[in-house]
């Protein structure tokens, strides 16, 4: 599996190597990886094509009467009742229901949405299961069919897949491109090349073009490209800004989400406020920047914090991302699913209310993702449901309390997530 180690190794590195050079982390892209894309994509689709899978695919078209149960509705918790889970979505008649479930007054949530994870196998989609997590968008791919062999899973999580990173020749996320792919065709060089560069990616129809704000990097006319050209193919552009002087780039490209927040110092309030103005999303990753910090005291997680503060209070919405990714000897990890529910704390303490939490791994993430399909406990929706013990909106940690996951409509069948603290 050296591979694969190696692969999910770089998404990370990638992602932080701008963090990571003052860690010791540094590349000069000398070195070559060797990534077996197709291998792995065969594993996760030999999966998909299994006997197991076939089974939970029949599943999805039972009723299931889950009566006596709290429903979190978005912003409160409703008095006790029956959510009828029909085929893949929820439905409204309990009528020949073939399984019926006692709540026990226990209170269930909309699926959990996680904006930024780098899953590369079926182990990792079982664990974001696991923990309710039931849609995630992954952020970095350079292997279409390696992306593409993560979704549409049957019972577990809902894999969104982003297209390869825009990065510059000779920045710290440029160099660790080289590596993966040596003839440079990933790399985006200029302002007139950046355009063609958005088509090539569109044309195997990512959910969603991601780049990298970082210095050295991207000028700002090359950001500026990219995003244009972007829009124009109907695509969001989701932008990698982890310090300062990039999260200020990122805002004035007029990114559609920038994801992170800086760990060198916090942004401004008039930062925050052209974010708001522009219309802009964030997805701090408050989990990832604590873990970076937890490693390396230079970084600054108190900035990150105050600058989630900031943007809150701004107006800017805020989503649920994790970072999440395995890798042991690099910068930080992040395990799947178990760190969605400390994301949660994370903008709690930050200054979310619980129920700005809740909504920034559901309805939120739905909204501003575009999937009008999800987020919400209502007839007609997906069936993704996170059954849970206790009330979330007196203490955001209740969500670790799992009981049941659905995940549009079949349950989980492995171990549910648990955590030890
Ligand atoms: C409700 O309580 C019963 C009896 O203790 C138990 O068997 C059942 O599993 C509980 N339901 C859930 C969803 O936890
Ligand atoms: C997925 O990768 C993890 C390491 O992150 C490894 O422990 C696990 O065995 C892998 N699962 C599969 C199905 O290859
Ligand atoms: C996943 O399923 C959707 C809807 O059925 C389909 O349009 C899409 O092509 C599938 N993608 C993959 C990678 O199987
Ligand atoms: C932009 O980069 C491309 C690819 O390296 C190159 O062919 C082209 O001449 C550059 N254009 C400008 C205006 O620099
Ligand atoms: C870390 O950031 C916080 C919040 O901006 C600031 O008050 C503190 O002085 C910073 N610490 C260091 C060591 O720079
Ligand atoms: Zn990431």
């Amino acid at each position: 599996m050296a591979f694969l180690r190696s692969f999910i190794a770089t998404l990370t590195i990638l992602l932080l190597l701008q963090l990571a050079q003052a860690c010791g982390f540094h590349s000069h892209g000398e070195r070559q990886l060797e990534v077996d894309f197709s291998a792995i994509a065969e594993l996760n689709n030999n999966a998909r094509l299994s006997l197991t899978h076939s089974a939970l695919n029949k599943k999805r078209n039972t009723k299931i009467a889950i009566d006596n149960v709290r429903v979190f509705d978005g912003s409160r918790l409703l008095s006790p009742a029956t959510v009828v889970i029909d085929g893949d979505v929820i439905g409204t008649d309990p009528t020949g229901a073939t399984q019926q479930i006692d709540g026990n007054g226990s209170v269930l949530l909309a699926g959990l949405i996680d904006s930024h994870v780098h899953p590369a196998n079926i182990t990792h989609l079982q664990d974001l299961s696991s923990f309710g997590v039931t849609t995630a968008f992954s952020m970095a791919c350079f292997s279409p069919q390696m992306c593409q062999s993560l979704q549409n899973h049957t019972g577990l999580v809902d894999i969104h897949t982003s297209s390869a990173p825009a990065a510059a020749p000779g920045s710290a996320h440029g160099n660790i491109i080289l590596m993966i792919d040596p003839s440079g065709s990933l790399l985006v060089y200029n302002a007139t090349q950046a355009t063609k560069w958005v088509d090539t990616q569109v044309a195997w129809n990512p959910d969603y073009i991601k780049l990298i704000a970082e210095s050295p990097g991207l000028d700002q006319n090359t950001l500026n490209a990219l995003v244009t050209e972007s829009h124009r193919l109907g695509k969001n552009a989701v932008c990698h800004a982890a310090a300062f002087d990039a999260y200020s780039q990122a805002m004035t490209a007029g990114v559609d989400q920038i994801h992170h927040v800086p760990l060198d110092r916090p942004i401004t309030s008039g930062i925050a406020a052209d974010v708001h103005r522009k219309q802009q999303i964030s997805t701090p990753t408050l989990t990832m920047m604590q873990a970076i910090s937890n490693n390396y005291p230079s970084f600054n997680y108190s900035a990150s914090r105050e600058s989630v503060r900031l943007l809150h209070c701004a107006g800017v919405p805020i989503l649920a991302g994790t970072d999440a990714n395995l890798q042991p000897g690099i910068i930080a990890n992040v395990p799947f699913g178990s760190s969605t529910h400390l994301e949660l704390e994370l903008l709690v303490e930050a200054g979310l209310s619980t129920v700005d939490a809740l909504q920034a791994a559901t309805s939120r993430a739905a909204k501003y993702w575009g999937l009008d399909d999800r987020g919400v406990i209502a007839p007609g929706k997906r069936a993704d449901l996170l059954l849970i013990d206790g009330d979330p909106v007196a203490d955001i940690k209740a969500t670790r309390n799992i009981r049941k996951v659905w995940l549009a409509g079949v349950e989980y069948e492995g171990t549910l997530g648990t955590f030890t603290e």
